[in-house]
């Protein structure tokens, strides 16, 4: 049975603005089963194991459609579908909007056998492009030619979900064999010898098309999920809008394209997107966001909540970010009477440049209401 988050109440100094604050671990809703088996993505900021927790929170909140206008890796607006919603999802990035695409809008369409014999089948007229491109930097010279094939192949596949589905399986097999998961420096000097770094691409593939096959299911609702940057997009209505931006970093930066621009060109087989080819690891050219930067960032807040005021928002954060909580929440106070912030610690692994960092933080849930 679901039961209420409980939070305790902490009267704060402004008289028409009631704050609920709890550090309490949001325990006795069940998060549903397939959301836990969402396939994971070794993702800066994914909240793929905050789902119980954040499940927790959104359980007790009355709504039917839930917008995720920074999708990531999908597993939230994935939770949000296998709690019955109706879901509107966005990022600007193709690969994230390829991967929802493929386990949220898509209610059923699998990878049969013979969508994977088109798949698997040798390319006629070889396509290099991989090869010719990423030859030395990622990956082996079989695996960069099994990409070519398969990225080659996937464009004659004729229904979209189909399409997105063997990307997706693709974009994973990537991240998975990339050491450390991530692609700003080229090269196996960060082989540990884990089973993911030994498996061949294909190997991986066909592992993860029989994983993403599982997550498809429909749950009565249709579903939209877009490509663009959330102040571009028009925005849609939802009763709820779940936020998760990214925040200014202390150290390091947070550049989604840096980290991931091959799995970008992996989800539209570097069509449309601007190469740069004097750069060691071929990158593509990072798009802004407003949320990277300490000068812009309050200003993409204020404008994020007067765009999604006539929604529920439900914020997450992280306290190593800037803007701060008491900021944040003093900005939503201008939109929404009623927040309730849940707190909770939070260990966030992520590749870095240098390696791998582990992060030690508390977690945040803002709620306006
Ligand atoms: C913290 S991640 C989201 C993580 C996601 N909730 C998950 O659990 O995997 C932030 C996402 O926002 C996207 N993003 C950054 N700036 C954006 C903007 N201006 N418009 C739309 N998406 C943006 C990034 O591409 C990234 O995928």
């Amino acid at each position: 049975m679901n039961q209420a988050p409980a939070p305790s109440v902490r009267p704060e100094k402004q008289p028409e603005l009631r704050l609920v604050y709890s550090r309490l671990n949001v325990g006795g809703v069940r998060v549903p089963e397939r959301a836990s088996s969402y396939p994971e993505f070794r993702y800066m900021g994914s909240k793929h194991r905050l789902l119980p927790w954040i499940h927790g929170v959104l359980a007790n909140l009355d709504f039917e459609s839930a917008a995720d206008p920074f999708l990531g890796s999908g597993c939230v607006a994935y939770l949000l579908k296998c709690m019955g919603k109706r879901v509107i999802g966005s990022d600007f990035l193709n690969f994230p909007t390829v991967i929802a695409k493929a386990t949220v809008e898509n209610n059923s369409y699998e990878l049969d056998g013979p969508a994977m014999k088109r798949l698997l089948q040798p390319l006629r007229k070889r396509s290099q492009f991989i090869e010719r491109t990423f030859s030395g930097i990622f990956y082996t010279r079989t695996d960069l030619q099994f990409l070519d094939r398969i990225c080659s192949n996937v464009e004659k596949l004729d229904n979209e979900f189909r399409q997105a589905l063997a990307r997706a399986a693709l974009i994973r097999s990537c991240l998975k064999k990339q050491p450390r998961g991530v692609f700003t420096v080229s090269g196996n000097r960060y082989d540990d010898g884990r089973r993911d770094l030994k498996l061949s691409i294909e190997e991986h593939f066909l592992e993860q098309v029989t994983k993403f096959n599982a997550a498809v299911f429909g749950n009565g609702r249709r579903h939209t999920i877009r490509r663009g940057d959330v102040f571009e997009l028009p925005a849609r209505e939802a009763d709820l809008v779940y936020l998760d931006p990214p925040y200014v970093p202390r150290a390091d930066d947070n550049c989604y394209m840096k980290r991931y621009h091959f799995l970008e060109g992996v989800s539209c087989y570097w069509r449309g997107v601007e190469l740069m080819p004097e750069t060691k690891v071929k990158k593509i050219a990072k798009p802004f966001t407003p949320f990277s930067y300490r000068r812009t960032a309050l200003d993409a807040f204020q404008r994020l909540f007067a765009m999604y005021q006539k929604s529920t928002i439900v914020l997450s954060y992280s306290s190593n970010g800037y803007p701060d909580r008491a900021e944040l929440q003093s900005l939503l106070g201008q939109y929404k009477k009623n927040i309730q912030t849940y707190e909770r610690p939070h260990r966030y692994h992520f590749g870095t440049h240098a390696g791998v960092e582990r992060a030690e933080v508390q977690e945040y849930l803002l709620v306006g209401i």
